[in-house]
């Protein structure tokens, strides 16, 4: 079997991570949090979404945390952008990427961003075109790609259907999200496959939540296919506020734990990140959600 010798990791734990917290983090605290993740070696960094505050009031600070950040040199800051209004308000903020995220499940479109799947495409088409325009690499999130927790599993044609119309309105690279972690292997390859249907190897990755503990195992799943790109989240933070009972992206540490276990090259120093995941972890008042960092942070204490 063929894995890739090397994979780029994208930490999405400011992002992700934070947008489902309750108490509000400060913005240095997410400031502090994307220098550890860059010091640590990610080369690409979720930092935040130019959403409504309405709809997701831990992301109201996003012009200030990514005007607070020092940028390194080769690392890739990427926001998420709804709508003409978000892409308009981040463009200030010099995002190297943009991330339009629709849903293979219209039940979900619905809760998520207000509008039908149909709506969502046209309401992208504008948004890919001007940040395009600018020079902004433009990302695409396909959420339920597996399963929706409204209307349960996701069948690929769906998948499929949505895949071609976000290539369609020119978005650059799609991610196969399992916004509810109940995919298993297959199911995940599935979805995978529907997607590499209108988009070759290179512009695809996996976002896997690890509600159900698959996270980890349909990484490997996509390794087998060649998927070398992975979202994920230090410490396991996250949760989508509008997917009931989804709780964080497969941590970080775990999947470079993984990774390294197999001679596949990061580039990240999984000590570093294991001090990113704790920073930010203590200041949530809780532990690390990584069984890797739960076990290097032992080994260092005794
Ligand atoms: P809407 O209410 O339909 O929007 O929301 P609207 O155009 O009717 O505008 C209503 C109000 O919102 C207006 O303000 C607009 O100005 C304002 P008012 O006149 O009432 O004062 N507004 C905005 N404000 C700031 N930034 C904006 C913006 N747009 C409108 N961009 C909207 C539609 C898409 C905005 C809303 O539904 C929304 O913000 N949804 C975002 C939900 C979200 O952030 N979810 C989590 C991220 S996705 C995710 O986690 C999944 C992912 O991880 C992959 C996976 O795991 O599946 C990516
Ligand atoms: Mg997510």
């Amino acid at each position: 079997m063929q894995f890739p010798a090397k994979v780029k990791l994208v930490d999405v734990g400011p992002r992700d991570g934070l947008q489902n917290e309750k108490e509000p983090v400060p913005a240095e605290v997410k400031i502090r949090l994307v220098h550890m993740l860059q010091d640590a070696g990610l080369t690409e960094i979720e930092v935040t979404s130019f959403v409504s505050p309405k709809w997701v009031p831990q992301m109201a600070d996003n012009a200030q945390v990514m005007a607070g950040i020092e940028r390194k040199p080769g690392v890739r800051y990427s926001v998420l952008t709804p709508n003409m209004k978000g892409l308009e308000a981040a463009l200030a903020s010099k995002p190297d990427e943009i991330v339009v995220f629709g849903a293979a499940s219209e039940a979900f479109s619905q809760r998520n961003i207000n509008c039908s799947i149909t709506e969502s495409i046209e309401r992208f088409a504008p948004v890919v075109e001007l940040a395009r325009a600018n020079g902004i690499f433009v990302r695409g999130a396909l959420s339920t790609a597996v399963a929706c927790p409204y209307e349960g599993e996701i069948a690929p044609e769906r998948v499929e259907m949505v895949a071609r119309l976000m290539k369609g309105i020119g978005v650059q690279h799609l991610g196969v999200a399992d916004t509810i972690g109940a995919g298993t292997p297959r199911k995940v390859q599935r979805a995978m496959e529907a997607v590499l249907k209108h988009y070759g190897i290179n512009d695809v990755s996996g976002h896997f939540h690890d509600t159900y503990g698959q996270a980890l195992a349909n990484t490997l799943a996509c390794l087998e296919m060649g998927v070398w790109q992975y979202d994920a989240s230090c410490a396991g933070l996250g949760g989508c506020p509008y997917a009931k009972g989804a709780t964080g992206n497969v941590a970080t540490e775990d999947v470079v734990y993984l990774l390294h276990g197999m001679d596949i090259d990061t580039g990240i120093d999984l000590d570093k990140l294991i001090d990113a995941g704790k920073y930010i972890s203590d200041h949530l008042g809780r532990k690390p959600n990584s069984r890797a960092a739960t076990a290097i942070l032992n080994k260092r204490a005794g």
